[in-house]
């Protein structure tokens, strides 16, 4: 009686450990082929275009070296929160622009164009794109404004980028630049610097935390723990 009952728990735990496998391959699979970026900066651009869209202004460009220049951006801050925004504000000068930001990214000083608006946030834990977007950058007014202004035609983000851990910055540039050939590349190759992420690079990043990286580990994991829980309640 016991010996069937640990046969057939045998056997069941067998076929679980094959279909887990089976839907481990096909998930890895599934993600090469759909190349969805994991990236959070990507996800806070997504989010700003619904939300453009739904206010009917236009979906902008995902410029990647707009972006670099929103991390570049956050690194002149050197991890300081305090000086992001309320009485004590600084932001860099806008001649970094040209001096720093640009060189740093790898992008052609020729291509620099007019930066239309900025959104800049930060604070001690991380949040995810969506809630960034409506709890950091939009506070006020003042910052729908900026998101709803008809004058960008291309954005940037950029999520971090001090020592990877906290404080998460968010930055968001705005363009009015032609989207082709604006904020380009020497070489047309993003340069991508780490810690931090940015947007429109078509790159796998996790903004802050390497824990939020290996998502499919993750669902792997919680699988296996279902099916665990499973096995046992035999
Ligand atoms: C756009 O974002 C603002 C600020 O977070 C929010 O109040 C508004 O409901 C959003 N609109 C849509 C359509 O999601
Ligand atoms: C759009 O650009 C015009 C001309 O540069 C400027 O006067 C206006 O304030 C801008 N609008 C917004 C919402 O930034
Ligand atoms: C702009 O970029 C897109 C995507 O890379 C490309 O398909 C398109 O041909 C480009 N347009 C111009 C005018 O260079």
């Amino acid at each position: 009686m016991l010996l069937s009952r640990t046969a057939t728990m045998a056997k069941t735990i067998w076929f679980l450990l094959v279909t887990l496998l089976f839907l481990f391959a096909s998930a890895a699979a599934a993600d090469t082929q759909i190349k969805v970026t994991n990236n959070p900066a990507d996800k806070l651009v997504a989010e700003l275009n619904n939300n453009r869209t739904a206010h009917k202004a236009s979906a902008l460009y995902d410029n990647p070296g707009l972006a670099c220049l929103a991390l570049q951006y956050i690194k002149a801050y050197e991890g300081d929160c305090k000086a992001v925004g309320g009485p004590n504000g600084k932001k860099p000068a806008d001649s970094q622009f040209a001096e720093t930001f640009a060189p740093n990214c790898g992008i052609q000083a020729s291509t620099l164009s007019q930066i239309t608006g900025r959104l800049l946030g930060c604070q001690s834990e991380y949040l995810h794109a969506s809630e960034a977007f409506s709890q950091t950058l939009i506070r006020n007014s003042k910052s729908l404004d900026i998101l709803y202004s008809k004058n960008h035609t291309e954005v940037g983000a950029a999520v971090s980028g001090t020592d990877g851990g906290s404080p998460y910055f968010w930055c968001v540039l705005f363009s009015s630049g032609k989207p082709n050939s604006t904020f380009v590349f020497e070489g047309g190759v993003p340069k991508l610097s780490k810690p931090g992420c940015f947007s429109g690079a078509n790159d796998e990043c996790s903004g802050a935390h390497d824990w939020s990286q290996p998502s499919l580990v993750w669902s792997f994991g919680a699988t296996a723990l279902i099916a665990l829980g499973y096995v046992l309640g035999l």
